[in-house]
């Protein structure tokens, strides 16, 4: 892996949990292991999900999770990845692994907005590989742009689509504001349906703002009065340079802020949600609370893990949690 120096570096693996969902069971974080020759590690045949966990005042909430575990079995019915199970095991799963970390915290400034530049890669063509499913392979063209981007100096990149529209981020959707009215590239153009993107749209509806989703030329980046990212990592973070070009004052736009500001009010759980967005992991049946962390044998003897490893492409089906405490 690449840093911004240009020197390679190990990424470390984000340990915040003792324990691994793994085809049921909750096992041990030291025998949660694949194979050096796994198709998954050679071929990128994974999908896999980036869910956030908010602390709030009813303890630790997960954000959108049901929806975020909808686009996980999008992802594998994509790849036609066959599994046994469904949206309430994953949701459960998630809720008992929060449960079990302890987790609480994180947090960042996303007030003052970063500088980015439009990536000489493009996004992935929608008859090449589907953007719209959050597989690993998917992030080697990710990790070209992020990487492209941090050695010149910008903290992300912007994609274009194989057409030469405004795509996205290596990890984040993009909005632009232009006289009021709030934009963001189509599904069409290859873009992830980003579960905040959802977020920031419903928004945007609930405060009477007009959002419209429609192609965006490179160049009305440049011209546009705002701009911000959204994702489950980056939250709404507001873009002040474009390719060194300033955008708007520089400094994060009003609309960006108000929208930040609800979405803020959402996810701590101060402000009524459009919908079910937060799952409230104390308030929880706690369905898996005692299983033990270890692998365990079905009556027949055999652990479930062999027993349902029968898909024909391999899949490894990770669920990746962050926590970041409450604004
Ligand atoms: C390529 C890409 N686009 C957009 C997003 C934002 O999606 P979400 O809001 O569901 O995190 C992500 C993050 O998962 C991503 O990796």
């Amino acid at each position: 892996m690449f840093s911004k120096s240009g020197k390679g570096k190990d990424v470390a693996t984000p340990r915040i949990c003792d324990v691994v969902w793994h085809d049921g069971e909750f096992i041990k974080w030291n025998d949660a292991r694949v194979h050096v020759m796994s198709h998954v590690l050679h071929y990128g045949s994974s999908v896999f999900e980036g869910i956030r966990c908010y602390a709030t005042k009813r303890g630790p909430a997960i954000f959108r999770l049901r929806e975020h575990m909808q686009r996980f079995l999008n992802s594998a019915k994509i790849y036609r990845m066959d599994h046994e199970w469904k949206i309430d095991d994953f949701c459960d799963a998630s809720v008992e692994l929060v449960r079990r970390s302890g987790l609480e915290l994180g947090d960042e400034a996303i007030e003052k907005g970063v500088d980015v530049c439009v990536s000489s890669w493009n996004r992935l063509t929608p008859n090449s590989l589907p953007a719209m499913a959050k597989s690993g392979a998917n992030y080697m063209n990710s990790q070209l742009i992020k990487m492209e981007a941090l050695l010149n100096g910008f903290a992300e990149g912007i994609a274009l689509d194989d057409r030469g529209y405004v795509s996205e981020g290596s990890g984040e959707n993009i909005f632009t504001v232009s006289n009021g009215i709030v934009n963001t590239p189509p599904l069409s153009s290859s873009v992830l349906p980003g579960i905040t993107r959802d977020s920031v749209i419903q928004i945007c509806r609930e405060l009477g703002i007009t959002i419209k989703e429609r192609t965006i030329q490179r160049a009305a980046l440049y011209v546009a009065d705002e701009l911000f990212f959204s994702g489950t990592a980056a939250e709404i973070t507001p873009i002040r340079t474009v390719d060194r070009i300033q955008i708007g004052s520089g400094e994060r736009g009003e609309i960006t802020a108000k929208i930040q500001k609800v979405f803020f009010e959402i996810t701590s759980g101060e402000r009524q949600a459009p919908g079910p967005w937060l799952t409230y992991v104390s308030e929880q049946r706690a369905r898996a609370a005692n299983q033990p962390a270890t692998g365990t044998a079905d009556n027949d003897g055999n652990s479930k893990a062999e027993k349902s490893g029968g898909s024909s492409v391999t899949p490894t089906m990770e669920t990746k949690l962050v926590a970041r405490a409450a604004r």
